[in-house]
């Protein structure tokens, strides 16, 4: 399949903090997007954050008032899947629960045209079994965006043991057309980001655990001694806590590894509700900033 954004639609299944930021990179990139959400409550917030993020570039001039109400209409949101219907592209960004996912698949492949490609932004699950639930496993494969989605550059590619070569060539030229730049990887949990990144936060948070130091002082040590640009418990704040004990139990389950084995406060926290910036409260506080 040529990827031709005149006419081409793009559907994404999610419109939480990564759904959303990929619906609004598909539709500023010139695709006619389509995002669904379980119910309109969800589905107005999504639209709130990505038309808010809009009117920001338009304030500091990076897009013109125009170019936004361009986009704007390119992008529709809906909460009925068989909208869906007449997409080229449709990328999955739901919770990371493989139960969902496993339900989500082969209702896509009963209402997709038989070319259409599905693609999963599973940071961490098997996208080889999400694959073997549909009729058409060599046309499913990976894009794993990073949160910000508009901003990050690069998205992961993942091939599962089915997936075609041609669908990773359009796969490749997709993502090349929304301004990133794609890496390659096998579908091993975690593929190449999170197995290098986990271990690191979790690591951050054994350190707090145990008192080697305060969460100002591990997060600038990060950000000066090394020049990331957030340390790892504000990374850990914006990515959410709960993506990141998903991530880490999908790798540990794979590796039993001990250095992906969650931290027993990564896990409290989540059970306490605090899952960063999403929520108002993890490692610091944003209910002002909410
Ligand atoms: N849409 C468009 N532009 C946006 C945006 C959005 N939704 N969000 C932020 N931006 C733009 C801002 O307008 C700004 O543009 P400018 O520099 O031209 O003015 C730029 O992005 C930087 O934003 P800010 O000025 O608000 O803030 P910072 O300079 O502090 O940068 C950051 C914010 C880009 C988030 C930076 O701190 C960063 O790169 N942090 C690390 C993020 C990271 O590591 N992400 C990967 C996480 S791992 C992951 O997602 C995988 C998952 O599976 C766990």
């Amino acid at each position: 399949m040529a990827i031709r954004k005149a006419g081409f639609k793009v559907g994404v299944i999610g419109c939480g903090l990564m759904g959303s930021g990929i619906a609004q990179t598909c539709a500023q990139s010139g695709y006619e997007t389509v995002v669904r959400e379980v119910n309109q409550e969800l589905l107005d917030k999504g639209l709130a954050r990505i038309y808010s993020a809009w009117e920001m570039m338009v304030n500091k001039g990076k897009i013109t008032q125009g170019q936004a109400d361009e986009h704007k209409a390119r992008l529709h949101g809906t909460v009925r899947l068989e909208d869906l219907a007449d997409c080229d592209i449709v990328i999955e960004a739901i919770i990371e629960n493989m139960e969902e996912k496993l339900r989500l698949f082969p209702a896509l492949d009963a209402i997709l045209k038989p070319e259409a490609l599905i693609l999963s932004n599973t940071s961490s699950l098997n996208i080889t079994q999400m694959g073997a639930v549909t009729k058409r496993p060599e046309q499913v494969c990976g894009l794993h965006f990073f949160n910000p989605a508009p901003v990050m550059k690069l998205v992961e590619i993942v091939k599962t043991l089915s997936t075609s070569e041609q669908t990773i060539e359009t796969v490749r030229e997709f993502a090349i057309s929304l301004g990133k730049t794609p890496v390659l990887a096998k579908d091993t949990a975690g593929f190449i980001v999170n197995f290098l990144l986990i271990p690191y936060l979790l690591a951050a948070i054994r350190m707090l655990e145990n008192g080697m130091a305060s969460r100002e002082d591990i997060d600038t040590a990060m950000k000066y001694g090394c020049g990331y640009p957030m340390g790892p418990l504000t990374l850990l704040d914006y990515v959410g806590l709960d993506t990141t004990l998903w991530a880490a139990e999908a790798i540990y389950e794979e590796y039993k590894e001990p250095l992906y084995a969650p931290p027993p406060l990564l896990r409290r926290m989540v059970n306490a509700g605090m899952l960063g910036r999403k929520s108002g409260k993890g490692f610091y506080d944003y209910s002002e900033t909410k």
